[in-house]
């Protein structure tokens, strides 16, 4: 059986690195990597597949940045050419970037196979560029692994044949579990010059929240508020670096005492931030998954979540209209002790690869050798 796993945007890595490693237990499974190239820096790919042990991937696209026009058809075209030569079996996507949907469209159209890890989450906004590709990625899937309920309800309410649907559980957790006694070692407060448990870590990078001034603006409110009471621990993706010297926002944002901004982190480092931060603000979506599994209060500055468990069981706070005074008070509240306690959600163990790549055995090689 050979797959191909498609990586390209920083989300992936840790995504697709348990699942490689499942494969390659198996010797009657060839586990190839390709990576997009969505992401390319050190910073936003490179220390990603050192840390997570990956090897190097087996074909590099090269696509880089680009409109998503630009990004998704560049990305068909090269995608397509791997293809034609290796003939997999299978093509697994994760997650909801551009790189997920663009390798997935191309497999179907060539009749291979498409597993999708992490389906039926849903936002239920159509303007953001991660929905459409969740929406379009799972209505071409075979095979579609989901992390939390509400992801099979969302399937089963669009009819997708239920023989298709597994709940697989969570890989992102299988990375954070498997590394954590690393992330655990690391110091990474001290290092930077906070208190343990006494900072704000914020990340935000979403087009709705930093692409406009408007946008900017509210988070910098946001930001200089919350810093008269914590510090907060700023790692500034490129998006959102750019967005901020078109904006002339920059100096703002770099004069304000207490706020420390930072590179983008590595995988290990960011989720020792994780772990000794007093609260997390956020647009991500798999931040708002690993404080939940950490149990770290965490406030998502979006009007919607695809991923409502966490909101429901675990430490996740949605602030629908991110204003000043709801953020602080409720991050006040958050500092007084009185965050809520959440549970872990379902499957979220650590063991999550082992059993897709068991469904995949099943389906691909057992049935295979029993002439199924
Ligand atoms: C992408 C994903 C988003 C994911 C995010 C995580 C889509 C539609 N969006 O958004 O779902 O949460 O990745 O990071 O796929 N850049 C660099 N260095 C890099 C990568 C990007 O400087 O290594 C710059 C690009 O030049 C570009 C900007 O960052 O101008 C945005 O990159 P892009 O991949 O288009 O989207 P993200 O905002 O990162």
């Amino acid at each position: 059986m050979k797959v191909l796993n498609i990586v390209g945007a920083r989300p992936n890595f840790m995504k697709i690195a348990p699942i490689h490693r499942a494969f390659m237990k198996y010797r009657d499974i060839s586990s190839k990597i390709v990576h997009t190239g969505q992401h390319y820096d050190t910073r936003m790919s490179g220390i990603f597949f050192s840390q997570l042990e990956m090897p190097e991937p087996d074909y590099f696209l090269g696509i880089g940045a680009g409109s998503h026009a630009q990004q998704t058809a560049g990305i068909m075209l090269e995608f397509e050419k791997v293809i034609y030569k290796e003939k997999p079996d299978l093509v697994l996507v994760a997650g909801d970037v551009n790189s997920t949907l663009a390798c997935a469209l191309v497999a179907v159209k060539e009749h291979i196979p498409v597993a999708h890890v992490e389906a039926g989450l849903r936002s239920g906004d159509r303007r953001m560029p991660e929905e459409i590709n969740r929406i379009m990625t799972d209505s071409v899937s075979d095979h579609l692994f989901v992390t939390e309920n509400a992801a099979l309800v969302n399937l089963k309410k669009e009819n997708v044949d239920e023989s298709k649907i597994h709940f697989s559980g969570n890989v992102m957790i299988d990375s954070l579990l498997y590394y954590f006694p690393e992330i655990r070692k690391l110091n990474i407060p001290e290092s930077i010059g906070v208190a343990p448990n006494a900072y704000v870590l914020m990340t935000m990078h979403r087009p709705a929240n930093v692409d406009g001034t408007e946008g900017l603006k509210q988070i910098l409110e946001i930001v200089k508020e919350l810093a008269l009471h914590k510090n907060v621990v700023f790692p500034v993706h490129p998006r959102t670096m750019q967005h901020m010297e078109i904006a002339g926002l920059k100096k703002e944002f770099e004069n304000i005492a207490g706020l420390k901004m930072l590179q983008p982190q590595g995988y290990l480092e960011f989720l020792n931030l994780t772990l000794h931060a007093a609260l997390v603000l956020t647009d991500s979506g798999g931040i708002q998954e690993e404080t939940t599994f950490l149990q770290i209060p965490c406030m998502t500055l979006r009007e919607t979540t695809e991923r409502p468990v966490t909101v429901e069981s675990g430490t996740n706070y949605l602030l629908s209209r991110p204003d000043r005074k709801d953020v602080v008070k409720l991050a006040e509240a958050i500092f007084a002790g009185n965050a809520k306690k959440g549970i872990i959600p379902a499957l979220w163990d650590g063991k999550a690869a082992e059993r897709i790549v068991s469904v995949l055995r099943e389906k691909y090689i057992n049935s295979y050798v029993c002439g199924n």
